[in-house]
């Protein structure tokens, strides 16, 4: 739809692509005052709903879902509906039959924004280099930034003020880690991740998340000692040992991530009044339990309810 930037390229040249649309296809790629002022707007929304009901009308959002989403996917859907416009759905491999160039450039001239949910982080950053529109990133293999967006909102109003608390991450160093690593460190947050061997987050994104903690005073803690990251945690986080796509190493990891569950016992080792947090989809049994999913100090649902709001600010900045 924003095709006037697009410049003709001689038949001969390898065309070299940058789409000008602003996208979302990695947590960098909001600036640290920028995710403040989301978080603002998403209170704002949040309080306010109805005050936002025609702020995207006539925008039309591309949802491509490579794998399976129930919140993800229905909040986009809710999120753009809310804001007065709508959505249209494609589930499966997105370049199965042509390539992702040209998927981009038939997308964007029917839409005003493609949200993705792929295996690999190169199929979003690919999308966002042919897209004219907004590219959002609804999770890849390496990051999940539109999770840790509504997670961070939701740690602010469980917590308060970020700066100087401290949250664990129990599990893989995986796409969730990883988002989240980044965002609550560049908000002032201490970051714990005890991984077993073997399953460690990107040194590469934890050299990103370090750059941003050393601007914002937080640290970076990463460890296969659960107990050292529970220690003094504010919150506690995990996430399924095997994510989409790794359904068959999920009995290796069963046996490799045993001693990181967040049990009771294991959540007892952080404050007394630390909160319990997961993404979701959750396998009670494996890395939490019942009884702590279910306890007064979850805020699963909170976090999942936040996926609403906060997307529906990203969307605002976005394509408003
Ligand atoms: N947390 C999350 O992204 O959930 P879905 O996989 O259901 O979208
Ligand atoms: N790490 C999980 C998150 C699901 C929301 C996965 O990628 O499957």
């Amino acid at each position: 739809m924003k095709g006037s930037d697009r410049v003709a390229t001689p038949i001969s040249a390898s065309p070299v692509w940058k789409s000008s649309a602003r996208d979302f296809a990695r947590d960098l790629d909001l600036s640290t005052e920028e995710v403040a002022n989301l978080l603002e707007l998403a209170r704002e929304i949040k309080r306010h709903p109805a005050r936002f009901r025609t702020a995207l009308s006539g925008r039309y959002l591309s949802l491509l879902f490579e794998k399976p989403s129930l919140r993800t996917r229905l909040t986009f859907e809710l999120a753009i509906k809310q804001l007065g416009g709508d959505s249209i759905v494609s589930n499966g491999p997105i370049a199965a039959r042509e390539p992702l160039k040209d998927v981009a450039r038939n997308l964007d001239r029917w839409t005003n924004g493609i949200v993705a949910r792929t295996f690999l982080q190169s199929t979003i950053d690919e999308l966002a280099r042919w897209s004219a529109v907004p590219v959002i990133n609804a999770l890849s293999d390496l990051f999940h930034p539109c999770q840790a967006l509504a997670d961070v909102l939701t740690l602010q109003e469980h917590l308060g003020e970020l700066h100087g608390k401290k949250i664990a991450f129990l599990g893989d160093g995986n796409n969730v880690a990883h988002s989240l690593m980044i965002t609550a460190t560049r908000l002032g947050m201490d970051f714990a991740l005890a991984h077993p061997e073997g399953y460690a987050p990107s040194a590469e994104v934890v050299s990103d998340a370090a750059a941003g903690a050393a601007i914002s005073g937080a640290s970076i803690t990463i460890t296969t000692e659960p107990q050292e990251a529970l220690a003094g945690a504010h919150a506690v986080y995990t996430d399924v040992w095997a994510s989409m796509g790794q359904e068959d190493q999920a009995g290796e990891r069963q046996k490799r991530f045993e001693d990181y569950q967040v049990s009771a016992e294991r959540f007892a080792q952080a404050r007394p009044d630390a909160v319990f947090m997961h993404c979701l989809p959750a396998k009670r049994g494996q890395e939490t339990t019942d009884e702590v999913m279910e306890s007064p100090r979850s805020v699963v649902f909170d976090q999942a309810e936040n996926r609403l709001h906060a997307q529906k600010a990203l969307l605002l900045m976005m394509l408003g």
